[in-house]
């Protein structure tokens, strides 16, 4: 089958389409012919070793497509059932997936729509439901506003009854952010986060901040947060945050959460709530998807560069 390996960590550039051998379900799993994959900023960590990982290794974490067999111990899945995935190894026309990391899709949810919201959505809601629950009339800071989970993350919040401010780095950005939830668009070429921040809600800072980008919005974050606020850092689009003295926190009571997404699908209960509440979000018409471009399998090294420049908003997917 084709897949996307890297042997060697580092740039796009070691992004290899080649051939490999088709995986095998055994007694427990289950192998899906992937239609649509997510492509998701943690798959550059995969590639770069931000993440480590072992090499060679077939990047991706996300897909949406149909169960092609089924291992003698698997009960809850047939050959042929539609499904999205998130685990590993994605990138490639065939994936194994152990059953707890798949969901089986209703007619009316296409491949592109699931491998679009899961990952991402799903991060969002979360986010926003348990890291810290948001509430009518919250002021709340998004960074990366017009990114793929910024932009479920302003509708998610909007949807909550809060006022998103959320932060982008152009005016094409600010325009799409606003389209889709935040009220307000700070652009950090232009302006100082903290201070419109502190303009917007009378010197008190957000209630919640959420922040994707890391390394080079953190401090932002825990200025632009009010007293007894909550900043949950969840990603390194910038780099990693380096470490801190908690002592810090005590300055206004603030909430620290560092959360991935895998620890809030550690059971089929739990697959089954975030997922069912996600899916309501979407029929209800509550969040949109927005596909930046649906690239070809043998593509993704573009895509990673893409994502990486800042130019993209929304989602990026590959089809197999
Ligand atoms: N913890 C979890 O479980 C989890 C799950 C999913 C995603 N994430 C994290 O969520 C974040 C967003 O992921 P995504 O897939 O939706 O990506 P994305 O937001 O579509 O892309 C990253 C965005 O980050 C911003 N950015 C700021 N500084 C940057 C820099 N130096 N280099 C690159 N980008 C920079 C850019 O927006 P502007 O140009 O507008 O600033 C860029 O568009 C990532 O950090 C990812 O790791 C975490």
């Amino acid at each position: 089958m084709n897949a996307v390996v890297v042997e060697k960590h580092g740039g796009p550039e070691v992004l290899q389409y080649k051939q490999v051998p088709i995986p095998k379900a055994d007694q427990k799993n289950l192998v899906i012919r992937n239609h649509i994959i997510g492509v998701n900023y943690i798959d550059t960590y995969h590639r770069s070793g931000l993440y480590p990982l072992p090499t060679p290794l077939v990047v991706g974490k996300e897909s949406a497509g149909e169960v092609v067999e089924v291992g003698p111990g698997v009960t809850n899945f047939k050959v042929g059932d539609r499904v999205v995935y998130l685990g590993g190894d994605t990138y490639a026309e065939y994936s194994k997936a152990e059953p707890i990391s798949v969901v089986k899709l209703s007619d009316n949810v296409s491949y592109e729509t699931a491998a679009a919201s899961v990952l991402q959505g799903l991060t969002a809601w979360t986010m926003v439901r348990d890291g810290y629950p948001v509430k009518k009339g919250d002021y709340i800071l998004v960074h990366a506003a017009a990114g793929g989970v910024g932009l479920l993350l302003c509708q998610m919040c909007k949807h909550l009854g809060a006022h998103v401010i959320g932060t982008v780095s152009s005016n094409e950005k600010a325009k799409i952010a606003l389209e889709n939830g935040a009220e307000f668009v700070i652009n950090t070429n232009e302006e100082n986060t903290v201070e419109r921040v502190n303009e917007i809600t009378g010197g008190l800072g957000c209630h919640a901040v959420l922040d994707g980008v890391g390394k080079a919005t953190f401090s932002d974050s825990l200025e632009a947060v009010r007293r007894l606020g909550t900043v949950i850092s969840f990603g390194n689009a910038s780099g990693t945050v380096p470490p801190i003295n908690i002592a810090i926190l005590s300055k206004k009571n603030v909430k620290l959460m560092r959360p991935a997404l895998y620890n809030y699908l550690g059971s089929r209960e739990e697959v089954n709530k975030w997922f069912g509440e996600l899916w309501e979000l979407l029929e209800a018409g509550h969040i949109k998807i927005h596909i930046h471009k649906i690239y070809d399998l043998k593509d993704a090294k573009q895509a990673h560069l893409d994502i990486e420049s800042r130019k993209t908003t929304g989602k990026l997917l590959l089809k197999a």
